[in-house]
């Protein structure tokens, strides 16, 4: 692995045009996203206008090259939008992360131009939204264990099978599955497949009720003799797999930067309450024991951030990200767990009810930990690597 410890020239400023995307990620979220997220956390209601105005302004392919319609933005970028939008709603930002790191990155670096003209371009535009298909009932983070098949038949395949916790289940229209093509093979024999909405046999089952992202739309998949044509398998026969763990590698740094602006998100609004609230004669900021909190929450989240955006810069200078990028997300996610419990602490019993926000950040914070890869399944990959050398 290359040495990054010792990063020459290394420089904390902004560009001009990552700090444009963060404020308008931020205003966005202020002014547009902010109104309605009790009600739609409390409805579980998928933020359905709001997703096509992301897609409008250009969030949902932010990092797509413009010649397929995507804006041409860097990762750095994307960890600094998908802050400022998970500070106010994750349901919505969940949106962003899966249909640019795991949908149209996938596509971009990994299909072909018929492919990329037909899918990428749509989705990378916000016209459509996609859904990443890995996890199934049996399969979570044992991930090579697909029981979906893809039959070969010579043109086409016939696809069966359940997926899982698919984000996006209902309001994507394009989905990239994977399925076992050649048992014997292991996980050298899974393809992944694009699949559209409305091919014969694929079934949008149940939504579930969950107890975080409640705004976020996740379904049970069901293929029952789908035939996918063989143009729709990305790459060569067998790549699936491969396909999805170097995909999976940058979607871990959208959670990260989820799970950071849950945390930072959760912090402003503890920071803000403890200087108003007053208790014992003075504002609450004034007991050390507030404000030995805020100081813990703000070094952890500074941490967090700085694992974020390291992860992001080797992505953009085509270094490797694995380890980073699990380092950047089994951090965050840890940092959003105990940053929005304590957040919740400091707002005492207004905390607890939903009109203060951070009791759906503190529930929101908890998938952070599991999807994309759990907390342990990421301690797997970063041991690995260091214990590789
Ligand atoms: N890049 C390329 N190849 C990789 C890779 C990477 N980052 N990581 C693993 N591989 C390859 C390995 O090299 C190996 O191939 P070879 O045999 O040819 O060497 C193959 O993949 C299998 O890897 P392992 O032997 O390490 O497999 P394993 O079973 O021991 O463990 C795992 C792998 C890391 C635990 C993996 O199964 C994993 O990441 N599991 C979690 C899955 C996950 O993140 N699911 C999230 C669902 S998607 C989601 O949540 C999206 C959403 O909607 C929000």
């Amino acid at each position: 692995m290359q040495d990054t410890t010792t990063l020459a020239g290394l420089n904390f400023e902004l560009s001009e045009e990552q700090i444009a995307a963060r404020d308008a990620a931020r205003d966005f979220a202020q002014n547009v996203l902010k109104p309605g997220v009790i009600d739609r956390d409390r409805e579980q209601r998928f933020p359905a206008e709001e997703i096509k105005q992301l897609g409008e302004l250009g969030f949902l392919g932010m990092m797509v090259d413009p010649k397929y319609g995507g804006g041409g933005m860097d990762t750095i970028s994307y960890v600094l939008v998908m802050e400022e939008l998970s500070k106010v709603d994750a349901s919505a930002s969940v949106v962003v992360s899966v249909n640019n790191s795991l949908v149209c990155w996938g596509l971009e670096t990994f299909a072909n131009e018929e492919q990329k003209q037909k899918y990428l371009v749509p989705l990378a535009k916000g016209e459509k939204i996609g859904a990443f298909c890995l996890s199934e009932p049996e399969a979570g983070s044992d991930a090579t264990s697909q029981r979906t098949t893809a039959i070969d038949m010579g043109d086409h395949y016939l696809l069966n099978g359940t997926k899982n916790w698919i984000t996006n289940g209902n309001s994507a229209s394009t989905y990239l599955v994977m399925a076992q093509t050649d048992a014997a093979k292991g996980h050298k024999g899974i393809n992944c497949l694009i699949v559209e909405k409305g091919m014969p046999g694929f079934v949008v089952g149940a939504k579930e009720d969950k107890m975080g992202i409640r705004g976020s739309d996740t379904h049970t998949l069901m293929f029952q003799d789908v035939k996918v044509p063989k143009a729709n398998r990305i790459g060569e026969d067998g790549f699936g797999f491969t396909f999805a763990m170097k995909t999976l590698s940058g979607g871990r740094i959208g959670i990260a930067s989820q799970a950071l602006g849950i945390a930072s998100g959760a912090y402003e609004l503890a920071l803000a309450y403890s200087k108003e609230r007053k208790a014992f004669g003075k504002t609450i900021s004034d007991h050390q024991a507030i404000a030995f909190k805020l100081a813990d929450m703000a070094t952890e989240i500074e941490a967090a951030r700085l694992l974020c955006l390291k992860a992001a810069w080797l992505k953009d200078q085509h270094l490797n990200y694995d380890q980073a990028s699990a380092m950047a997300k089994v951090f965050a996610s840890e940092v959003a767990m105990r940053t929005t419990t304590e957040a919740v602490q400091v707002h005492g019993g207004y905390g607890y009810v939903k009109e203060y926000h951070v009791e759906r950040l503190m529930r929101d914070a908890k998938i952070t930990q599991i999807y994309e890869g759990t907390s342990e399944v990421q301690r797997i990959v970063i041991s690995r690597s260091v214990l590789k050398g």
